[in-house]
């Protein structure tokens, strides 16, 4: 049995566009135990989005082999990435990607379309969901209704609604204020600690990768350095109020 949630072995993406190529990824390998927090960070280019695309079943490697818990998910057909996709994988976008003049609810309940949930059951999934986020009350707001924290709030219950094995969010923070933000991060750490939810994020903001155990640093496509934080899941003390 695998105690890792994620085995990257030499994971290499190279896009081609026409002529040209470039090599997003040259050769990440890396693994990751079960639920632990892990911050991914670097420059702009340095791959980031392509590596959480591979992660999250979005995109298949050049070469390299991916283990996602203890499977080699690296060459699978495209309907067998979306089913894998669908059952362990939760997704939290920088612009929350909803569905705008729909309801909090309806949002979450989308991704059990495919569970074999009936629609009395997938409801009360939802709105426990919804609940575990502090949006209690909310339920029947259409998502264009709410602020930007309440919109990643109901991203974050669509993304747990069908009690995933991982979280990938790219830059989850980037469309709020700073305080916001730190609420958003609240929230993940309770995942993380109380649910025992892998979570793998991407951000640019130091204090946002604080609260993660782990920090990984990317350039130019490779793995560059890792820090592993102690004190993380604690609140960074606020300076300056
Ligand atoms: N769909 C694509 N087609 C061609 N090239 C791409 C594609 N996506 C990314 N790239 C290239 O791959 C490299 C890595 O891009 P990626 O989006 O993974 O970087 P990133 O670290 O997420 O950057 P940012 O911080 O700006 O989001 C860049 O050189 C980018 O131009
Ligand atoms: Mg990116």
């Amino acid at each position: 049995m695998d105690n890792k949630i994620i085995r990257l072995e030499n994971i290499v993406r190279i896009y081609q566009i026409g002529e040209v190529k470039v090599q997003a990824l040259k050769g990440i390998t890396y693994s990751l135990e079960y639920s632990e927090f892990l911050a991914i960070m670097g420059p702009s280019g340095s791959g980031k989005s392509t590596l959480m695309n591979i992660l999250g079943l979005l995109d298949r490697p050049t070469s390299g082999k991916y283990y996602l818990e203890g499977t080699d998910v690296s060459k699978l057909s495209r309907d067998e990435m979306a089913m894998i996709r669908n059952r362990k994988i939760g997704f939290v976008f920088q612009n929350f990607n909803l569905l705008s003049r729909t309801s909090a609810l309806e949002n979450v309940e989308l991704p059990m379309v495919y569970s074999h949930l009936n629609g009395k059951d997938a409801k009360e999934k939802a709105m426990e969901a919804l609940a575990s986020v502090g949006l209690k009350g909310w339920e029947h707001h259409r998502t264009n209704q709410l602020s930007g924290g309440q919109m990643q709030r109901v991203a974050i219950a669509r993304a747990l609604v069908n009690d995933p094995s991982l979280i990938l969010a790219d830059e989850p923070t980037g469309n709020l204020d700073s305080k916001t933000g730190a609420e958003i991060m609240d929230i993940f750490c309770r995942l993380n600690q109380e649910r025992k939810i892998t979570l793998i994020m991407v951000t640019h903001d130091p204090v946002i990768a604080s609260y993660a155990k782990r920090r990984l640093y990317l350039k130019d496509g490779l793995i560059v350095g890792e820090e592993i934080n102690q004190e993380a899941g604690q609140q960074p003390s606020a300076e300056g109020g």
